[in-house]
């Protein structure tokens, strides 16, 4: 067996002084990694650029392109070089510990005529960001993305302009913020045969439901706790209503489950309805209640793969990785043929931890670029989506109390072929506006939404039937 061994072990780059180039001996062959090395002469381009330095500019200096920025500045190393900071009206935007050397501009055609090799957008939304991320790649440069959305709705497309014009495009930031879920999709677990994935994926929500379930606060008040923290916007709409969610679902079903699905094609429920007595009844249940977001690639009888994704809240067992992420925690499950689950938990927002997952994208695509790697754009369209899972439900009811309320619920279900598992009605709630649970044996949502239309228009129902499926193997 041939074994490496380090001979001078690190020498200082003549580039730049500080980093450090590696040197191992094989056999009598010198080898020498692609950070530049004392070889001035050979390194450097008809340009006067250095060869083995990639030149990086960012677009977008907000939140995280501040956090971005602030990692290449203080790199010690000289295989990445910042070179421009753009962003509308720049010069309010500027900061005294970027080097002298970086270009600020507002002028975005002027960043994709230069002779960057990657580009950072960060600025968010979808139609501009989609136009930078379209014309950097028309212009064979490299692209690195935290935008959600934009990969969400314009994902295969360009992964394809990517591929065609011989560059890369990494989004590994754009799900779980600094969790690197993304990329360990794309090497650590692209030798499996994913089937299934599922994840706590929006902060805000995730901070609103243990806020309930720890101070049994209600959903108004946890809502604008969040807010009064900076954990949710003005309009939080996005985050409540799962759109954010969803949209992180689908690119982890185009990395994960190399299945291209349009966001909107995946149902969202709202947390909204969620008030503090369902998580009394889920304690009674052994579980909790998370905003889940999941997808399962099933084969059918034609031996094609059928998709079920949904985002929305869900009854979780307390003790189960859903139910002890607390706050504004991301986690995310995957489930492999072959390797079976992992996880993986952590910040999934915050400017630090997301540009982490930014600056490692850029090295990755840095790296690639070295060996000449372009965008791989393998994905098959899902045929169709459904969320029609089959779990056990718990279904909560709001009522006037009166006599044959239990019998007639009971009478529905049966009219519809559901099974209940069980009934709960604490004491000690108000009469006029009386909680109680049904929880069902497993069933497809399918059956049970006939049933639930039916109960809608009882008398003495309150409020709408709150109806969440409970994922017993969560
Ligand atoms: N923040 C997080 O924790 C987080 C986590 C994961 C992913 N992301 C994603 O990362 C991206 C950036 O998020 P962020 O939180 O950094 O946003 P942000 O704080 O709003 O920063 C966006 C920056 O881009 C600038 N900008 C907006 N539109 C522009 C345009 N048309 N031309 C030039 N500059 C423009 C803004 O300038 P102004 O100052 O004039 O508004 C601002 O400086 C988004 O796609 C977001 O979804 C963020």
């Amino acid at each position: 067996m041939t074994r490496l061994r380090s001979t001078s072990p690190v020498l200082p780059c003549a580039l730049c002084g500080f980093c450090f180039t590696w040197y191992w001996q094989l056999g009598t062959e010198t080898m020498r990694s692609t950070i530049p090395t004392n070889d001035t002469a050979q390194t450097v381009d008809s340009s006067g650029h250095d060869r083995l330095t990639c030149r990086v500019a960012l677009i977008g200096f907000g939140t995280v392109g501040k956090s971005v920025a602030k990692i290449l500045c203080e790199r010690n190393d000289c295989s990445l070089r910042l070179t421009h900071i753009c962003n509308r009206n720049i010069e309010r935007k500027k900061q005294p510990w970027v080097p002298n050397d970086v270009i600020w501009t507002d002028d975005v055609q002027s960043v994709l005529k230069s002779d960057v090799q990657i580009v950072i957008e960060l600025i968010g939304g979808i139609t501009t960001a989609a136009e930078i991320v379209r014309g950097a790649l028309e212009a064979g440069k490299s692209v690195v993305t935290a935008n959600k959305q934009l990969i969400a709705r314009h994902g295969p497309e360009l992964l394809q302009l990517a591929a065609k014009n011989n560059c890369q495009l990494e989004f590994g930031a754009s799900v779980a913020g600094g969790v690197p879920v993304l990329p360990a999709l794309r090497t650590g677990l692209c030798g499996d045969r994913l089937h299934g994935i599922a994840g706590i994926l929006n902060g805000t929500c995730n901070y609103i439901l243990s806020r309930i379930e720890g101070a049994r606060i209600p959903f108004s008040e946890a809502l604008e706790e969040a807010q009064a923290r900076g954990y949710a916007e003005a309009d939080a709409s996005e985050d409540l209503d799962g759109g954010d969610a969803r949209a992180k679902l689908a690119i982890l079903v185009l990395a994960g489950l190399h299945t291209w699905v349009a966001p909107e094609s995946i149902r969202a429920r709202t947390i909204r309805p969620i008030d503090a007595v369902d998580f009394d009844y889920a304690t009674e249940l052994g579980c909790t209640i998370r905003q889940i977001s999941r997808a399962n690639l099933n084969a059918d009888s034609s031996g094609s793969a059928a998709l079920l994704a949904e985002v929305g809240p869900c009854l979780v067992p307390s003790g189960s990785p859903f139910g002890r992420v607390q706050r504004n925690l991301n986690l995310v499950l995957t489930s492999g043929e072959y390797g079976g689950d992992m996880a993986f938990l952590g910040a999934g927002a915050g400017g630090d931890p997301t540009a982490v997952a930014v600056v490692s994208d850029v090295m990755f695509v840095a790296e690639g670029l070295a060996a000449g790697k372009k965008a791989a754009a393998g994905y098959v369209s899902a045929k169709a989506v459904s969320s029609d899972f089959e779990t056990p439900w718990y279904l909560r009811f709001f009522v006037r109390d009166q006599p044959g309320i239990v019998a007639k619920l009971a009478e529905i279900l049966a009219e519809h072929h559901l099974n209940i598992d069980s009934l709960l009605q604490k004491p000690g709630y108000n009469k006029a506006a009386l909680p109680f649970v049904i929880t069902l044996e497993p069933c497809r949502d399918s059956m049970l939404h006939p049933a639930l239309e039916k109960m809608a228009g009882l008398d003495f129902s309150l409020r709408p039937c709150l109806c969440l499926p409970v994922l017993r193997e969560a």
